[in-house]
């Protein structure tokens, strides 16, 4: 996307050919700065802390981190211990499992010179097919949005929470893919942003990608939403994914099932966009398999933010000694989902729906 007048991705190898440049995420809204990824180590922190997040871009930089491993040590016991190293950073995302499987399967038969050459090239294949896949998600989801200007003739409004664009992603995003088609094409629309509590991934991430492209949009917080779907303000939502099970069951961002659950009250169509690294093909039952990331109270109990003189605050907001729980993400059951918005289309979530759109790949891809 076009930031400070140039073209970026979210990460991209370094231009002096040291390493991977990745947008520092933990710095935005209020800086835009690029940070450097030398070793494994640093990608895998980079990683946990969360300076990259979002499930296509988790997987994205993993790739990377084994390009990285590589260039230092490129034997079997290095590729897998930077396995090892990477796959334990987040839980949640099954994109992240899926580019080390992938580029693992490439190394492993290669010889030390090989694994180099081919793991670079090979994370830059992964990149490649995001923002291709992305892109193709955003046609799709376009369409209906185009559809709903056309029934009413007024703004579309959509509800979205967390961060699923671009800055999720390498480039576009999912959720807000749509969006950014859409407005470009002309059609007007309103998106509503969820502030997503604790780390406001939606105030801070989502609000400044949408601010950047000129989208019309209003942060709201996390308990909104259902207020707004009972007074017709919202026409549809678009959420993305961390993990998809073959059944069409969702996992997200923690808070996205209340919303699908206000959603289906009001008869508001609740739709989540992922390319096809998001669906997790062994799972059958996403409340019972997938593996919850549980976060540090401090992200509960405290507040980070920046004043107008640039200084950052890190301030307490809980009763002191009150103990707090942080589960990152939660399950929507297929049942409440309108659509899975697909770069191959838009499919029923349910396992004859995914089946359908994806009859190459079987319970074992
Ligand atoms: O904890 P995060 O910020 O990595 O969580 C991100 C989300 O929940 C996104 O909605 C999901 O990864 C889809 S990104 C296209």
């Amino acid at each position: 996307m076009r930031i400070h007048g140039r073209h970026y991705r979210t990460i991209f190898p370094a231009e002096d050919g040291a390493g991977v440049s990745i947008i520092d995420q933990t710095k935005l809204p209020f800086a835009f700065e690029i940070a450097r990824l030398s070793t494994v180590e640093e990608a895998a922190t980079a990683i946990r802390d969360m300076q990259v997040r979002g499930a296509p871009l988790i997987g994205a930089t993993a790739a990377y981190g084994i390009a990285l491993a590589m260039d230092a040590d490129a034997s079997d016991e290095a590729l897998a211990q930077a396995v090892r190293v990477l796959g334990a950073t987040r839980p949640t995302a099954v994109n992240l499992h899926w580019a080390l499987s992938r580029v693992e399967n490439r190394l492993a038969p290669l010889s030390g010179r090989e694994r180099v050459r081919a793991a670079w090239t090979e994370a830059e294949a992964i990149c490649d097919e995001d923002v291709e896949q992305n892109h193709a998600i955003g046609a799709n989801g376009a369409r209906l949005l185009a559809e709903i200007h056309a029934k009413t003739g007024r703004t579309v409004n959509v509800l979205t929470h967390c961060n699923a664009g671009w800055l999720a992603t390498v480039d576009w995003g999912t959720a807000l893919s749509p969006i950014y088609q859409a407005h470009d094409a002309g059609i007007p629309v309103h998106v509503y942003v969820d502030e997503t509590r604790p780390r406001n991934q939606g105030a801070a991430l989502t609000a400044y990608e949408l601010g950047a492209h000129g989208v019309p949009h209003t942060v709201v917080v996390d308990n909104a939403g259902g207020h707004l779907m009972q007074h017709g303000k919202v026409d549809i939502c678009f959420v993305g994914s961390d993990r998809t099970t073959a059944s069409g069951d969702v996992c997200n961002k923690i808070g996205t099932y209340l919303k699908a659950l206000a959603a289906r009250d009001n008869d508001v169509p609740f739709y989540v966009t992922l390319p096809v690294t998001t669906i997790d093909w062994s799972l059958d039952d996403g409340l019972a398999e997938i593996p919850i990331e549980e976060r540090s109270a401090r992200e509960v109990t405290n507040l980070v933010g920046i004043d107008e003189d640039g200084a950052v605050h890190d301030v307490r907001v809980v009763a002191p000694g009150s103990p707090a729980a942080n589960p990152a993400f939660d399950v929507t059951p297929a049942r409440l989902v309108a659509g899975l918005v697909t770069e191959r289309g838009i499919c029923p979530a349910s396992r004859e729906g995914i089946a359908g759109l994806y009859p190459d790949y079987t319970r074992s891809a």
